[in-house]
C-alpha cells in the first residue's frame, strides 16, 4: 500500500489560461482541470491574452467565459499599457491584481519604463501589483517603490541578482513579495540545449548558480508559482517559438520530490504554494477545501496531462506524488485523474 497524504488546496497565482482569444491552446475548461490535476483549487489568470485584457469589458468577456467553464476556484489580474487608468475603479473589485510587463514576453504586452509611477499612482490600494521585472529594470523597480509604496509582487523570479535584489528591497522595508516557478528551480541552461525550443520562456533558463542560490535562499521566496504558459507542440517546433512552458500539472510533483530529496520542510512546500498566496492575493481559505496525494514513485508522462497542450518539460522525470482526490468546498470534484463536476462549478474570485 502506499502512502497518501492530505494537503490543502493549492493556489497558483500565476497561469495564463488563453481564453479568451487562443483556446486552442489551452481554456478555462481545460486550464482548471489541469489546475485540478495538479492540486490547484485555485489559479488566477494573467491578461495578456491575445486582445489583452485592458478594459472593463474585455473582462467581462473572460469572467462570462469562465463563469461557463472553470472547475475550480478562479481570480483574474488586470492589465494595463498606461493608458487605461479610467477602467482601474471600474474592474478593482472584480480582479485580484494589477500585472505589469517590463520586459518582452509572450504577447508583446510590454510598457514604457517612463510609464510605471503614473500607473503606480492611479492603480487603487488594496490589491496588489504583480511585475514582470527581470534584473535590467530593478533600478526602476526600487525608484517607484520608495515613490509609491504599493504591495508588490515580483514575478518568477530566476537569477541570484534578481532575487538579491528582493532580498534587499524587503530589508529596506519596501513592500515586496516574490515567486519563483519550478522551471527555473528544476531546469538551467544545461537543460536548454536539450530541451530545444520546449525549455524556452522568460525569463529564460539560468546557469546552474543562478539555480543554486535560488534554492540556498529558499526562505526569501514568499511562493512557488507555475507560469502554466501552454503552447502547441506545431508552435513550439515552428520557427518562432513561442516562450513559455505548462506548469500546473508538475508543479506539486516536483516540490515533493525535492521536499523526499531534503530541499526544503514539508511546511515550507505548504506556506510556498498555499498560505503565502493565501495572505498576498486575500484569498478566502475554507476548512472543507483539500487535496489527497499518493505519495508513490511515477513518470511525468505527456500522455496523462490534462492541459491541451500535451506536453511537459519535465517529461519522462521521476517523481513522488500523484493527486489522487481533490475535495473543494466539501464537493469531491477530482478523482484519479477525471474531474466529476460539470464545467462551470468553480467559484469566481474575488
Ligand atoms: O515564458 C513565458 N510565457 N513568460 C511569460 O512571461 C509569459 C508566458 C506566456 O504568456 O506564454
Ligand atoms: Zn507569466
Amino acid at each position: 500500500m502506499s502512502q497518501t497524504i492530505t494537503l490543502p488546496g493549492l493556489i497558483d497565482p500565476h497561469v495564463h489560461l488563453r481564453d479568451p482569444g487562443q483556446t486552442y491552446k489551452e481554456d478555462f475548461l481545460s486550464g482548471t482541470s489541469a489546475a485540478l490535476a495538479g492540486g490547484f483549487t485555485t489559479v488566477m489568470d494573467m491578461p495578456n491574452n491575445l486582445t489583452p485584457i485592458t478594459t472593463e469589458a474585455r473582462l467581462q468577456t473572460k469572467i462570462d467565459s469562465a463563469r461557463r467553464q472553470a472547475v475550480c476556484d478562479i481570480g483574474f489580474h488586470f492589465g494595463t499599457l498606461g493608458d487605461n487608468f479610467a477602467e482601474f475603479p471600474k474592474v478593482i473589485s472584480q480582479v485580484m491584481g494589477l500585472k505589469i510587463y517590463l520586459n518582452i514576453t509572450t504577447g508583446g504586452f510590454i510598457i514604457d519604463g517612463a510609464k510605471l509611477r503614473g500607473i503606480y499612482e492611479a492603480w487603487p490600494e488594496g490589491k496588489p501589483i504583480l511585475l514582470h521585472a527581470e534584473d535590467d529594470v530593478s533600478d526602476l523597480v526600487w525608484k517607484t517603490l520608495k515613490a509609491v509604496s504599493k504591495p508588490t509582487h515580483m514575478c518568477h523570479v530566476s537569477s541570484r541578482a534578481e532575487l538579491e535584489f528582493v532580498m534587499r528591497a524587503k530589508d529596506a522595508g519596501l513592500p515586496l513579495t516574490c515567486g519563483v516557478t519550478p522551471h527555473h528551480l528544476f531546469l538551467s541552461e544545461k537543460d536548454a540545449d536539450q530541451l530545444g525550443p520546449y525549455g524556452f520562456m522568460k525569463p529564460f533558463l539560468k546557469p546552474q548558480a543562478d539555480q543554486d542560490f535560488l534554492w540556498d535562499h529558499f526562505a526569501a521566496i514568499d511562493i512557488i508559482e507555475s507560469d502554466h504558459a501552454p503552447h502547441t507542440k506545431e508552435e513550439k517546433d515552428s520557427d518562432k517559438p513561442p516562450f513559455g512552458v505548462p506548469g500546473l500539472e508538475t508543479t506539486l510533483p516536483l516540490m515533493l520530490s525535492a521536499e523526499a530529496e531534503g530541499r526544503l520542510t514539508r511546511a515550507q512546500l505548504i506556506e510556498r504554494l498555499h498560505t503565502n498566496a493565501a495572505r498576498i492575493f486575500n484569498v478566502p481559505v475554507d476548512d472543507s477545501t483539500h487535496i489527497e496525494v499518493d505519495m508513490s514513485e511515477r513518470e511525468i508522462r505527456n500522455e496523462e496531462l490534462l492541459t491541451k497542450a500535451g506536453w511537459s518539460p519535465f517529461a519522462g522525470r521521476r517523481v513522488v506524488g500523484r493527486v489522487s482526490k481533490v475535495i473543494l468546498h466539501g464537493e469531491t470534484v477530482f478523482v484519479d485523474g477525471k474531474v466529476l463536476v460539470k464545467p462551470g462549478s468553480g467559484r469566481l474570485l474575488p
